[in-house]
């Protein structure tokens, strides 16, 4: 397809050449859905995905069953998918629990997910920001302890649904926070999608000077149309790993009005464009993009996934 054979293109001095890719749909995208997803289908889902090129792939959850119903087969899904080498299958952690029944199922990276909002960390996790890190501790030094990956993963660093604007202070504080905890990758995330690129652009730059930029990554939902326009700004001052989620899936459920992640399609769509190197096949990524939407039977979120597959039939 013509569109997506330029990388032949010059790139700007300040673009990586090469980006990693964290998808997130089989866990942030399908945790938002209200009906019942069939494990089959998760494990399907992962199975597609990881055909493509990816190299990590957040699979599960081992949050309470209590507060995300649908994450409760994490373990089932851990032990049925196929396990490709060279593939990081990560799983979200909330406390020692969780972490335990991560190693069961022989997780290779454990997410622990805190906040640089207090009022998010309250709705998310039932705790405050410091409470949070003494939990996080425990289950960081087990982590590493079991000789797995740990990432840690902030919500709201450019905004909070309850409490509106955060500072970058808070941000970083929560940056430090994970990194004395030994984190071999953060996350920022803009949950609710309201950041903007030059906001993007200070924040990632500001954090960088706390923790270093090859080892940070941005999560980005789509709400407000921003997440591609994002990352080109966090791009530009260095950063090279982003979370996306195939066709678009997702929400959080503790962020109302929240929309998915940045879809994965289109950040390959991008990527491409720009002649930065992934290692995925966008053909295989819209494939299972078409796959999870007529599974759920709801539209693609994806732009580039609905073109692609429009144009292919
Ligand atoms: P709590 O109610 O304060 O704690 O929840 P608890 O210890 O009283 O536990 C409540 C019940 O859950 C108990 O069961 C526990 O045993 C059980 P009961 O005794 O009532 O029968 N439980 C567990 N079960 C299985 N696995 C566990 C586990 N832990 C407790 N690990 C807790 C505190 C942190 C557990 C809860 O608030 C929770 O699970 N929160 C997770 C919420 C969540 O998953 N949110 C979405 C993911 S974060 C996200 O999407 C943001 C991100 O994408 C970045 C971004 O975009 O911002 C990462
Ligand atoms: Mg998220």
């Amino acid at each position: 397809m013509d569109e997506i054979q330029m990388a032949d293109l010059p790139r700007g001095a300040a673009l990586p050449g090469q980006v990693k890719i964290v998808e997130v749909g089989p866990r942030d995208g399908l945790q938002a859905e209200k009906d019942e997803v069939p494990t089959d289908i998760k494990i399907e889902l992962v199975n597609r995905l990881s055909g493509s090129g990816l190299s990590n792939i957040e699979a599960a959850s081992f949050v309470s069953p209590k507060w995300v119903p649908q994450m409760a087969d994490g373990a089932r899904v851990m032990t049925a998918i196929e396990r490709r080498p060279g593939v990081t299958y990560s799983a979200l952690v909330p406390n020692q629990r969780g972490l335990e029944s991560a190693l069961e199922s022989k997780v290779d990276e454990a997410v622990i997910f805190g906040a640089a909002s207090e009022a998010f960390s309250q709705r998310n996790i039932n705790c405050s920001i410091a409470e949070a890190s003494d939990r996080f501790s425990l289950v960081a030094r087990a982590a590493k302890d079991a000789g797995i990956r740990l990432r840690g993963s902030i919500s709201c660093c450019f905004g909070c649904p309850y409490q509106g604007a955060v500072s970058q202070d808070s941000v970083l504080d929560a940056v430090r926070r994970f990194a004395d905890l030994g984190c071999d990758e953060i996350d920022l995330a803009d949950t609710i999608g309201v950041g903007t690129a030059m906001q993007v652009a200070s924040v990632v730059e500001e954090a960088a000077r706390v923790f270093p930029m090859e080892r940070l990554s941005g999560h980005f939902h789509d709400t407000y149309g921003q997440a591609l326009a994002n990352i080109f700004a966090a791009m530009q001052v260095g950063m090279n790993i982003f979370h996306s989620s195939v066709a678009g899936l997702g929400g959080c459920p503790y962020a109302k009005g929240a929309t998915g992640n940045v879809a994965t399609e289109d950040v390959l769509y991008l990527l491409n464009g720009l002649g930065i190197e992934t290692g995925i096949d966008i053909h295989t990524i819209v494939a299972a993009g078409d796959f999870i939407s007529r599974a759920l039977g709801k539209p693609n979120g994806s732009r580039v996934g609905r073109a692609l597959l429009a144009k292919a039939t």
